[in-house]
């Protein structure tokens, strides 16, 4: 080597730097110049090619979910659901053998945080797990809540809205927040989860998860029943006072992944076991909520979690932007034996993902190594940015990229056990469900908590609903009535001692809308 660090003999080894077209590269410390001072060539294609990728090393974010962090591990099955064997209630092959492995990724979450956010912050936690099956994938993405704010997918872009920070001051606003919520009712059971130290897990270790939306499983006869997923983590549960929270947050912002990380790294491998409820396909009229009706709890007691196996994640990612960046999970993605229910926020979800997917990674996201299956593929699909193979089988003619056909193109598979074929009969309306029981679970939720976690629930929302508009303030406190007689009290006893205290101070930031309106027409918008 020389002073300056490049390499005259050319010579290529192991680890030689080369670009991306195989040159080695000579000399990475200096650009061509016109003698040593510059100016600088056009045809400094080493450093052009350096410089324009790196000015294109960031995919948009994520939309919602934007922190995470990821790991490798495996799912085994049980073979049994409770008492029963699994087979009873589905053929998904990946759950009938007792011990049989498939390998999995699992992408943890905060939700409506930036992608550098701290993850001490309220928000639920995303639990999203890619199960690589001999089927191809499934997909089950979920949140550490059992629960969800809202039960009509046409609702989910102004809830996140409401959520994300203000248009304006690009500040995060609880005002905006409330508005949302005061007025959605079916939220509240949520809003009494989120607000609790539930809504805080003490890092991703330590949280359950859930699927939320309900699914159905299919048997070998083509019969269906409705089914929830719950993850159980083996570490235990721990959530976080605020004031716990605020200490982590002031001298680390990435604890829950640096604690996942760690304790892969040194052998301690986090487990959770997957339980699900069943229920039969119908309507349920004797239940005083719609099993369809995600805002809900299916009552453990009429419905007992069933195990069906456990997970293990036991490998880091090698690359953070490759696998756990680039990851993309979707409620679509089932094998056979697994299926949608009438869930009216999974139907929304299941068109949302896949299409975000193809804009935030690009149209062929699934050659992706993390995302493709470790099965073979074999589709007539090709073309579109990226896309660096073809999805041939082993002997195809590759003239022929069409079905159907004689001539040696790919051929349907056979359909395994009975097709589950339900009949949907009704008038197509935009309409509520009628079993809309908004605040019944939340006071169940309240008087399940502990006593610590009831008084840490009416002091974050005071701190936070003293600052909003009395009318928000107003609806919560009927919320919370309805609730339970005395959440209903403490809240609204906590507002009027914050309001006397004078700890109302308004939010930073100008929702004046009128105000706003004037300005913009004096600045000539
Ligand atoms: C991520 C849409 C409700 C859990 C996302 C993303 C979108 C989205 C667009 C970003 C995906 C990506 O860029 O790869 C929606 C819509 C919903 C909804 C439209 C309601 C209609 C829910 C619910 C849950 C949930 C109820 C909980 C079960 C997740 C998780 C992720 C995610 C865990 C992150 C996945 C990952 O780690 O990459 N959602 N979502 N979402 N969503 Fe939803």
């Amino acid at each position: 080597m020389t002073a300056d660090n490049t390499n005259p003999t050319n010579e290529e080894h192991d680890d030689t730097l080369t670009n991306r077209q195989g040159h080695p590269v000579t000399n990475n410390q200096n650009i061509r110049t016109v003698g040593n001072r510059g100016p600088a060539t056009l045809e400094n294609y080493d450093f052009i090619e350096k410089i324009s990728h790196f000015d294109r090393e960031r995919i948009p974010e994520r939309v919602v979910h934007a922190r995470g962090a990821g790991a490798h591990g495996y799912f085994e099955a049980y073979g049994t659901a409770g008492d029963e064997p699994v087979s009873k209630y589905t053929r998904a092959k990946l759950f009938q053998e007792k011990g049989k492995r498939t390998p999995v990724f699992v992408r943890f979450s905060s939700v409506i945080h930036g992608g550098h956010s701290p993850e001490t912050l309220r928000d639920p936690r995303g639990f999203a797990v890619k199960f690589y099956t001999e089927d191809g994938n499934w997909d089950l993405v979920g949140n550490n809540l059992k629960i969800f704010f809202i039960r009509d997918a046409l609702k989910f872009p102004d809830m996140i809205h409401a959520f994300k920070p203000d248009p304006v001051t690009n500040i995060q606003d609880s005002e905006r927040f409330f508005d949302f919520c005061a007025n959605s009712p079916e939220s509240f059971h949520m809003v009494t989860f989120v607000y609790s130290p539930w809504g805080i897990p003490a890092n991703y270790r330590m949280m359950q998860g859930s699927g939320v939306n309900t699914y159905k499983w299919v048997n070998s006869e083509g019969e269906a029943v409705l089914v929830k997923y719950h993850w159980e983590p083996k570490q235990g549960i721990k959530n976080l006072t605020q004031k716990e929270a605020e200490e982590i947050q002031a001298k680390n912002f990435n604890h829950a992944t640096q604690d996942l990380y760690e304790a892969i790294e040194r052998g301690d491998y986090p487990e959770w076991e997957l339980l699900v409820q069943i229920m039969s396909d119908d309507d349920h009229p004797e239940l005083d909520f719609d099993p369809l009706d995600d805002t809900k709890l299916w009552p453990e007691d009429q419905f007992p979690w069933l195990p069906v196996g456990r997970m293990v994640l036991n490998k880091n990612p090698e690359d953070y932007f490759t696998e756990v960046e680039q990851a993309a999970f979707g409620t679509g993605v089932l094998v056979d034996g697994l299926d949608f229910s009438d869930d009216k926020m999974l139907q929304g979800r299941t068109f949302s993902y896949s299409d975000t997917q193809r804009y935030r990674v690009g149209a062929n996201y699934l050659q992706l190594p993390i995302n493709a299956p470790k099965k073979r593929v074999a589709t007539n699909q090709s073309g579109g940015q990226m896309q660096y193979k073809v999805d041939r089988a082993p002997g195809q003619n590759p003239h022929i990229n069409y079905e159907p056909s004689i001539l040696g193109g790919l051929k349907e598979a056979k359909q395994n056990g009975k097709e589950y074929t339900p009949k949907v009969e009704g008038r197509l309306v935009r309409e509520s469900i009628d079993r809309q029981s908004n605040t019944k679970q939340a006071g169940e939720t309240y008087r399940r908590f502990e006593e610590w976690e009831r008084t840490e629930l009416i002091t974050n929302l005071v701190n936070d609903l003293s600052k909003c508009d009395p009318r928000i303030q107003e609806k919560m406190i009927a919320l919370a009535e309805e609730a339970d007689e005395e959440y209903g009290r403490r809240l609204k006893e906590g507002l009027a001692n914050a309001s006397k205290e004078g700890s109302t101070q308004k939010p930073l930031g100008n929702r004046d809308g009128d105000k706003s309106v004037e300005l913009a027409e004096e600045l000539g918008h």
